[in-house]
This record gives structure tokens, sequence and C-alpha cells, in this order.
């Protein structure tokens, strides 16, 4: 199974993937700050990956936090919060999982607990927590979405919404792929090379192609010919937050890839944890767009590709709208049109973790 982020004695240990696929390295985070370079650097990436990931680094540097006494960790506590919160702005599972955190403070506060070693223990609890329910939610929504696919279906996908970009283990995109393939099924994948960060050509590809899963890898522009030529049956991607009208988030090009579909009669699934649906962003105009470091696009690592001092854009993200999604499938179960309505049902419906 790969393990993209894992609590262990010494730290926060992280897949480096950045350097896939050529080196599988692993770095051992040893305070909050490494933790919260680590996201911003794009050492791990994907809405759930980094939410796990904030809520680890927040519980490894309260537990490393000197003072004595609750309010001494509740100040150190919140600074680290703000620093997690500035790292990527665009996937609200970040927030979701600070959010999370900062609830088991909270309810550690009114219950009087007076021991801030009783509180650190708590914070760790909840992190662990927030993992073991990453890997089960992608377990489940990945057998509700494998009864989408048909038996021999290709599966058009775009960035990489696998293991890497969750906990680890199934992912949601290829989660949906990995629990048809489990149900029994034939399942291929075309995979969109995604640049300019290339999650798509070096990570879901290294991902499928150690599971012996059949992947394609086509450059971006390709999508609409192949969907001509009749070899996609249907597209599933991640998200990194969907509004309350089922308005969706997802890896530039997203977007570009649905309208396709439509023109091609293709479906369009969106594949994520509840932990991804934002009810208080009404619709995508509301949801902030990263925009990163220009040499993403200028450059291929140290390679530059445009002429010097050239203008760029590089936005991380695009919203697709909700007309143009066949359905939500989320944990809770599969969400379809009107999305204000279905989303809501399933974000208030019993959590099968809730106490
Ligand atoms: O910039 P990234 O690599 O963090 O973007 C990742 C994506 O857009 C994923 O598709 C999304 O987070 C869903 S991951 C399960």
């Amino acid at each position: 199974m790969i393990k993209t982020v894992e609590w262990t004695s010494e730290g926060v240990r992280m897949l480096d993937q950045r350097l896939l696929p050529n080196e599988e390295k692993y770095l051992m985070l040893r305070s909050y700050e490494e933790v919260a370079d680590a996201i911003k650097n794009m050492v791990v990436r994907g809405a759930p990956a980094i939410g796990v990931s904030a809520a680890m680094g927040l519980a490894l540097g309260a537990s490393q936090s000197v003072g004595t006494s609750v309010a001494d960790l509740e100040y150190d506590f919140k600074f680290m919060c703000k620093v997690m919160e500035a790292t990527r702005p665009t996937a609200v599972n970040l927030f979701w999982a600070i959010e999370r955190m900062r609830g088991v403070f909270a309810k550690a506060k009114a219950q009087n607990i007076r021991d801030e070693e009783e509180i650190k223990k708590l914070l760790v609890e909840e992190a662990l927590l927030i993992y073991n329910e990453d890997i089960e939610a992608n377990r489940a929504l990945g057998k509700f979405g494998g009864e989408l696919i048909r038996d021999g279906a290709t599966v058009l996908t775009h960035c990489n919404a696998g293991a890497l970009a969750t906990a680890g283990d199934y992912g949601t995109a290829l989660g949906v792929i990995r629990g048809a393939i489990d149900a029994g099924k034939k399942v291929a994948v075309i995979a969109d090379e995604t640049r300019p960060f290339l999650q798509g050509a070096r990570l879901t590809a290294w991902e499928l192609a150690k599971d012996n899963i059949p992947v394609t890898v086509i450059t971006d522009n390709m999508a609409g010919h192949v969907m001509k030529q009749g070899k996609v049956d249907c597209v599933v991607v991640g998200a990194d937050r969907i509004a309350a009208n089922g308005d969706a988030a997802n890896k530039i090009g997203t977007y570009m890839v649905a309208v396709l579909a439509k023109q091609h009669n293709i479906p369009f699934y969106v594949a994520a944890p509840i932990s991804t649906v934002d009810l208080a962003t009404p619709t995508g105009e509301g949801i902030p767009i990263e925009e990163r470091d220009s040499k993403e696009v200028t450059h291929v690592r140290d390679h530059q590709l445009t002429p010097e001092g050239v203008d760029v854009h590089n936005f991380a993200f695009d919203v697709t709208p909700h007309e143009l999604i066949e359905a939500i499938i989320t944990d809770r179960g599969v969400a379809r049109a009107p999305y204000t309505e279905s989303l809501r049902t399933l974000v208030n419906a019993r959590s099968a973790h809730a106490p």
C-alpha cells in the first residue's frame, strides 16, 4: 500500500512527490513548520492528503510546545493553525482538518481539562482519526463509484486523485477505478499529463502502473481527439472544493475536460470525500483559486522553455460548473442534480464515524 503520509514517533513521514517517478524518497518532517513548508512546496499535494498532513503537523507542533499551561499551549496552537491555513488556499479539506483540530482543543477547554499534556494527546488522537477516516472514506466512495463503471470501460482522469492525493491506499477518482476493479471489472485508464506540474504523467501513471492497472498517458490537448475517436467511456476526477450548488474546483484543465465530455456525450463524474463539500460557499464563484510561481510554467525542472521575462499565468485550479457534472460520488453516497439538495442531505447524514 502506498503510504503518502504517516505519523511516526520521530515526526511526520512523507513520500516526496516532487521526485516521483524517478526517485521514491521519504522525508521525516520534525516540526510543524517543516510540515507547512512541505504542503506549500508540493512534497505532499491533493486535497485530502494536505488535510491529513496539516492535522498531523498541528499534532506534532502541539506535542513539541514547551509551555507549562493550557493557556501557553493554546497560544502556540492558535499560531500554528494560522501558519497551516496560509499554506494553500483552494482545497477546503485543509481548513476542514484544521477546524477539527481546533474543535478538539475547544472541547477540551469546555470540559475543563487543565493538563496540557492531556490535550496534546487528544490532538494526536484526532490527527490519527482524520488519517484513518480518510482511508475508510475513499474505500466507501470507491465502492459507490465502482458501480457506475461498466466492465471493460476506459476512464479518463485528470491530475492525480489517487492514493498519493489522500492518506494513501485507494484515492478518490482512482478509488472509483480501484473499486470497479475490486468488484471484478476490467478497467483501463487514460491519464491526462496535467501541465504544468505533471501530476498525471508522473503520479497517476506511477501509482496505476505499480498496481498493474492499464494506463495510457496523453498530453492535455489530446483529450478532445481521444473522446472523438470513441476511446473514452467516462471521465472521473477528484475535487479540491465543491460548492453548495455542486460547482467543483479541481486541477487546472478539469473544466476544459468537462466541456469536452459534454460535447461528446460522455458522463463526467467527480469523486470526493464529504470533507471536500463546502456548504458555506454557495457557488464556484466564491472558491479562491491559487496562483503559483510562474516558474512552474516557464520551466520543466531546471530547463527553461519560454523566452526570458515573458508573462505567464499559473492558475492552479479551475471550477467546473455543476451543469457539466453527471454525479458527485462521495463516501456517503452518490449525489445527483439538483445538487443544492442532494449535497446538503449527504453532508447532514450521520457519519459512520460520528460518536
Ligand atoms: O495542486 P494539487 O496537486 O494539490 O491538486 C490536486 C488536485 O487537483 C486533485 O485532483 C484534487 O486535490 C483531488 S485529490 C483526491
